[in-house]
């Protein structure tokens, strides 16, 4: 039955070759549709005639493939090859593009496919089509919809070969799972995988490395704001500007064409070198404008760890400034493979200092930390409280400075510029500190000491006003809003029964917040910031200003809020009144002076206070919030960015559930819905969200897996790094949970207080919540009885997002899979 399914499929398909090979050739066009077959001898070529694609043979050999080449120079020049590794045997091959989007190359004689594009999983596919841009990218995409670069179906872009091109981004996109590297051809002559592969490496801050069968050869090093580290000839310039980008989604490294008629790629050749080509349209030759490769000094490592290669210097390996060589003998001999140590040891001693060292290449990253928002004195501070710290340095020096860089242990691949290059601050004994700094540190240590007293009497400041605006709210709901503020606002009128809540004018708002000055700004909730305010009797409240941008509309906004005022529970932040006005709207909630749950658990002094009882009571309070958002309250609701800074603390330390710009509330028995704009914050997104935009309660599940192992650890989840993997918690915590050792993962801090099996069932828990398939979640009803019961607990399977994972790859089916080949016909046929 399958099998007749398939050969009536193979007589279509071939009547459907021969029909179109009969009326035409070449396709002058830049785009496949799915009725069309690319051939042999046929191309399709972009709209100014930049590339081409098409079937091509390498060398001399009988080997053809399909790639991507310029049209415009006449010695091919191929940028692109979609199946490098498993080449066609004769020119009987044809390229198609599938209902589904696939991409297939087919072997006509033998009947098999040869290499197909994943589907994609994001979008979903309806009348693709595929076409060549002028950039040299073939993206597929739904031809009722247009061009979406940014979420393709699939676009060779994200499927690089052995050259860069311009517009293309090289590195992760964490969202999908991408790592978009580069690897050499075998030779000028085959372009099957090579050794060399050119990739950002990302345990630790990213950073370039070139790696030969997977030992790091060369590195470009991090990012430092304005260049790579160890990249000093890229610098602006006529051809070409050049950006970084580190976030939540994305980590890649782009450059553009400033002027568009220049050509340039850049290579990683067979011999492992990287090039930067410019096109020479008079000399009609490619010209070599750059490479990282220059001299011996950008061999990895070649001084071993605390050395310092500089190529002006005869030997060019030498020990930093209060270091001395490790094996003083092979050290003469020019073998530096065993680097240089303290001269004088370091034993952990507070006295323990930094010295400034300048003009370097940073060093190795993997296994370093790092943090985008702390200024260099919170790094030091940092490093210095850490006896493993051995450097620390500004992540970014653009501007002022900004964010904070700290490395573990040694300090590898170094190397001196004669000038430029970046600052680096190297932990010394006491002894060694140089003067100047010394006084620095010590008034640093002054300014702090201040700091905190001042903290204490805020906070009881706080906890007096809250206790009074409680007191003003009540009268205020009592007396209900002034008459004359109503009137501001036209449309209310009617709607004004339903509205259970106290609307506040605009002016008294404006005056409140201080004209929502940046000094009361509390945050950045989901779509709006958040400013502190102070009524005019002095009863402070916590206003939620709607960003004007906002897509939401009047009526949606007045239902929301209509809908988030009837919720009432101890473990929700309490909204107590709105304004809507002009092309204003906002919120006004109950303000809480202990601010996030992040300021206690990711806070080095702070999380002292939330021991393990009370931050057992956090994660109950929680789970029953959002036990009632999900079920207990009138309408399903759905809060989509459920993260610790959302959790607002009381001053009885109850946890209260804030932010629900972002919640959609469900009627009915709807159990799923799905979202063409996914909001909410990385880290916390469950698989099926992030990818799809599907949401459900258990996609709030999700994220209370990870609050919950937030909780416990002390640590985010983004951001978490660990010397042996490059897991994030979720995956540390699943490491530690197979091996039966899940009680490493508790914070420091929490010392005594721990109970070990009500630690060890809340992971547990956590792990559940965080499985990678919706269905295998719980919902928040068996997680509080899991969570206080005794028995035993079911088995966590694989989580999802715990490692940078792919979703969607070009990749090389094999030659004998006959399976694969019915599969895919089958679907053909489906249509
Ligand atoms: C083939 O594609 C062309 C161009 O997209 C379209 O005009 C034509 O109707 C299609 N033919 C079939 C049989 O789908
Ligand atoms: C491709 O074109 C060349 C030259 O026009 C011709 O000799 C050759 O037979 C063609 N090959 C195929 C497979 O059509
Ligand atoms: C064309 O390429 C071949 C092989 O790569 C090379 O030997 C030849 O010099 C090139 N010709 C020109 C004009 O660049
Ligand atoms: C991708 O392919 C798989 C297996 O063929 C299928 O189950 C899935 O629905 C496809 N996804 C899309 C978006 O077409
Ligand atoms: C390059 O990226 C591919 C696809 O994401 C991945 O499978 C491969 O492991 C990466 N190569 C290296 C050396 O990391
Ligand atoms: C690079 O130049 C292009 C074209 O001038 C411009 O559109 C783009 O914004 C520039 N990018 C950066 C990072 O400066
Ligand atoms: C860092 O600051 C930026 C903007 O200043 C903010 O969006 C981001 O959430 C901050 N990150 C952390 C980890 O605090
Ligand atoms: C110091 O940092 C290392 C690496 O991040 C970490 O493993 C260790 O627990 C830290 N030690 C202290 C005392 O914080
Ligand atoms: C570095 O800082 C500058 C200026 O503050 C900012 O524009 C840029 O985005 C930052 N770069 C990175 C990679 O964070």
């Amino acid at each position: 039955m399958e099998q007749r399914r398939v050969l009536k499929t193979k007589l279509i398909f071939t009547f459907l070759v021969v029909f179109n090979a009969s009326i035409t050739c070449t396709f002058a066009s830049d785009t496949v549709s799915t009725n069309q077959t690319i051939r042999y001898n046929e191309t399709i070529v972009s709209p100014q005639e930049t590339f081409e694609l098409g079937f091509f043979r390498a060398g001399k050999s009988m080997n053809f493939y399909v790639g991507i080449w310029y049209k415009k120079i006449p010695n091919r020049t191929v940028v692109w090859v979609a199946n490098r590794n498993t080449p066609l045997k004769h020119t009987s091959g044809e390229l198609t593009l599938t209902l589904q989007g696939v991409l297939i190359i087919r072997d006509v004689t033998k009947g098999y496919i040869v290499c197909s594009s994943a589907n994609s999983s994001t979008t979903s596919v309806k009348n693709p089509i595929g076409q060549l841009l002028d950039t040299g990218n073939f993206i597929i995409y739904n031809e009722g919809e247009g061009i979406n670069q940014e979420d393709p179906i699939w676009q060779s872009f994200d499927f690089m070969t052995d050259t860069l091109l311009p517009g293309m981004k090289f590195g992760w996109n964490l969202v999908k799972g991408i790592d978009r590297n580069f690897t050499s051809w075998k030779s000028d002559t085959n372009p099957a995988s090579g050794e060399f592969t050119y990739k950002i490496d990302t345990r630790g801050y990213p950073q370039l490395i070139l790696t030969e069968g997977g030992v790091i050869k060369v590195r470009g090093g991090p990012w430092d704001g304005l260049r790579f580290t160890g990249i000093s000839y890229l610098k602006p310039n006529p051809y070409y500007n050049f950006t970084f980008v580190v976030n939540q989604r994305e980590i890649y490294y782009q450059y553009n064409l400033i002027d568009t008629s220049v050509l340039t790629r850049l290579v990683l050749v067979p011999s492992g070198r990287l090039e930067r080509l410019l096109w020479i349209d008079n000399k009609q030759e490619w010209s070599l404008y750059n490479s990282p490769q220059r001299d011996d000094c950008d061999q990895y490592a070649v001084c071993g760890p605390f050395g310092s290669c500089n190529i002006d210097n005869s030997p060019v390996c030498s020990c930093l400034k209060g270091f001395e060589p490790v094996s003083p003998d092979q050290w003469r001999d020019t073998d530096w493979s065993q680097g240089c140590r303290h001269t004088i040891p370091l034993d952990c001693n507070p006295g323990e200092g930094f010295n400034i060292y300048s003009n370097l290449k940073l060093p190795d990253t993997r296994g370093s930390w790092y943090n985008q928002n702390m200024t260099l004195l919170e790094c030091e501070k940092m490093c210095k409280s850490n006896c493993s710290c051995t450097a620390y340095t500004t992540l970014n020096i653009s501007g002022t400075g900004s964010g904070c860089l700290l490395w573990f242990g040694a300090l590898n691949d170094i190397k001196r510029f004669a000038e430029e290059g970046d600052t680096l601050y190297i932990r010394v004994s006491a002894s060694e500190i140089d003067s100047i700094k010394n006084r620095r540190s010590s008034n640093a240590g002054r300014r702090i000491r201040v700091i905190v007293p001042v903290s204490f009497v805020a906070l009881a400041i706080l906890v007096s006003l809250c206790l009074f605006y409680r007191s003003y709210m009540k009268k205020q709901q009592h007396q209900g809003t002034p008459e004359h503020e109503r009137e501001h606002d036209p449309e209310n009128k009617s709607d004004d029964e339903d509205l259970e809540l106290p609307l506040l004018g605009l002016s008294t708002l404006v005056t409140a917040t201080n004209n929502f000055s940046v000094d009361n700004k509390l945050g950045e909730g989901g779509f709006g910031p958040v400013y502190k305010g102070v009524l005019e009797d002095g009863q402070e409240i916590a206003v939620k200003r709607l960003a004007q941008t906002s897509t939401q509309g009047l009526h949606e906004f007045k239902n929301e809020v209509i809908s988030i005022s009837k919720l009432q529970h101890r473990n929700l932040v309490k909204l107590l009144g709105c304004c809507i006005e002009r092309a204003e709207k906002m919120l006004i909630y109950e303000y809480m002076p202990n601010k996030g749950l992040d300021s206690f658990i990711f806070d080095r002094t702070q999380s002292k206070l939330l021991d393990w009882p009370a931050r057992y009571r956090v994660i109950i309070g929680i789970a029953r919030g959002l036990l009632y958002l999900h079920q207990d309250s009138r309408l399903r609701i759905i809060h989509r960015d459920l993260k610790v800074s959302n959790i607002l603390l009381d001053t009885d330390m109850n946890p209260k559930i804030s932010d629900f710009g972002m919640a959609r509330s469900f009627g009915g028995n709807q159990i799923e819905a799905n979202t063409n704009r996914v909001v909410g914050t990385y880290g916390y997104m469950a698989p099926e969200y992030a990818g799809d935009g599907t949401f459900s309660i258990k996609t709030d599940v999700y994220s209370f897996g990870v609050l919950v192992l937030e909780i416990v650890c002390g640590e985010k989840n983004r951001g978490f790094t660990h010397k042996e993997h490059g897991n994030n918690l979720i995956g540390h915590a699943w490491g530690l949970h197979k091996e039966g050792t899940s009680l490493e993962l508790v914070a420091k801090c929490l010392g005594e207080s721990i109970d070990a099996p009500q630690v060890l069932r809340s992971i547990h828990v956590g792990l559940l919540c965080v499985q990678r398939h919706p269905e295998d979640r719980p919902t928040m009803t068996s997680v509080i009885h899991m969570l206080g019961g005794e028995g035993p607990l079911p088995s966590p399977k694989e989580p999802g997002f715990y490692v940078g994972e792919s979703t969607q790859r070009f990749y090389e089916g094999s030659y004998e899979a006959s399976s694969t080949n019915e599969l895919s016909v089958t679907t053909l046929n489906g249509r």
